[in-house]
């Protein structure tokens, strides 16, 4: 089995791609592991949980919160769980983010690894070691960033992913392209979600190019000072409409990148906002959508990018390279208004 290490601020992580599950007794202790998974997970991949301890959780990000976090404990304290468990996170990215902060506090600390099963987890998620939960209608209000000590991908657990789910990647991974990878953006120019579907090794490549772009972004700002700020492309918005509309977090950072274009356009002179759109509907996403400016712009300038008046917006000079610009809030507002 390959190993990647890659080396963080004050640990390293273990990437195993192109992987199986059966590996993960290879790289820990069955015995001294403790699985951590959701319910959908548990139900489509039983037999591959046999001869683990698990702990199961109910599935979706309302559950994403404290009393979630308390139950775990619960459990680990019912499995004797010490400090030389190893929590191993089995799933998508609400899996990973409650597995990797449940092992920073319990007994101030134990390692832990994911095995993400989500497009999304898989290329975002679980890489960078921000673990937490929500608070109320909060996200991510509370955690810690530590990084787990690996990630094994078996792409097999994709097969039962709802096509739904698989959209929701693929806007990170075009946000990666947007920020970072002009090549892998004129790739993905070619294909389409059912393609990467059928195609398994051009998916494990895809997966791999885009969980190292993130990974390498990290480890050059781990904390967030900089270039970190960069994969919160079409996330300002994003988020503000996600928080209002029944939108999903991919649709709603598809119509958030687009914005993010036109601004561009007009701060940095991008111009290439056409193949940007073109790309988001290629693979099934929204560009577009009514919605109450004012009732957006009061959760948007509530962001925590947000310094008095101006705001620092993730925009583009070009498809490959993102900056970090601050905006005028009222230029920003009159921009969401020519909407
Ligand atoms: N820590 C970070 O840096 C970071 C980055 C991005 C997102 N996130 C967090 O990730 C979460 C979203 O992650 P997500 O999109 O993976 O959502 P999720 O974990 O809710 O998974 C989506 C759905 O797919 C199901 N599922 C997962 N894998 C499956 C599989 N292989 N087959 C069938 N069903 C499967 C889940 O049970 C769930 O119902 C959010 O809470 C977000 O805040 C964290
Ligand atoms: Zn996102």
């Amino acid at each position: 089995m390959k190993k990647q290490a890659i080396k963080f601020s004050t640990s390293t992580t273990d990437f195993y791609f192109d992987a199986s599950f059966n590996d993960l007794k290879s790289i820990v202790d069955q015995k001294q592991a403790i699985i951590i998974t959701d319910e959908n997970l548990f139900a489509s991949h039983q037999k591959k949980f046999k001869g683990w301890k698990v702990i199961i959780l109910k599935a979706g990000e309302a559950h994403k919160k404290q009393a979630t976090v308390d139950t775990i404990i619960e459990q680990l304290i019912d499995f004797e769980a010490d400090r030389k468990t190893i929590l191993v996170g089995i799933g998508g990215g609400v899996v990973t983010d409650i597995t990797g902060y449940t092992a920073s506090i319990y007994m101030r600390g134990l390692s832990f690894g994911f095995i993400p099963t989500t497009l999304l987890a898989m290329v975002d998620a679980s890489i960078g070691g921000k673990n937490g939960i929500d608070v109320g209608l909060y996200k991510n209000m509370v955690g810690v960033i530590r990084q787990p000590s690996f990630l094994l991908y078996d792409i097999s657990f994709l097969k039962t992913l709802p096509d739904a789910e698989w959209i929701n990647g693929f806007a990170e991974i075009i946000k990666h392209s947007c920020i970072r990878d002009a090549a892998m953006f004129k790739q993905l120019q070619q294909h389409d979600v059912k393609y990467y579907q059928r195609k398994k090794t051009d998916l494990q490549a895809l997966v791999k190019r885009n969980a190292m772009l993130k990974a390498k972004v990290v480890q050059e700002d781990e904390f967030e000072k900089g270039d970190r700020k960069l994969l919160n492309y079409g996330h300002t918005l994003g988020h503000a409409l996600e928080n209002q509309y029944e939108l999903s977090h991919g649709q709603a950072i598809s119509i958030g990148m687009v914005y993010a274009a036109h601004l561009s356009q007009q701060i940095t002179g991008f111009k290439q906002v056409k193949p940007i759109i073109e790309v988001l509907e290629q693979y099934e996403l929204p560009t577009h959508s009514v919605f109450d400016t004012d009732k957006v712009f009061a959760v948007l300038k509530m962001d925590k990018k947000r310094e008095r008046d101006t705001m620092n917006y993730v925009l583009l000079e070009k498809i490959g390279k993102g900056v970090v610009k601050p905006i005028q809030l009222e230029q920003l507002k009159s921009i969401l208004e020519q909407g």
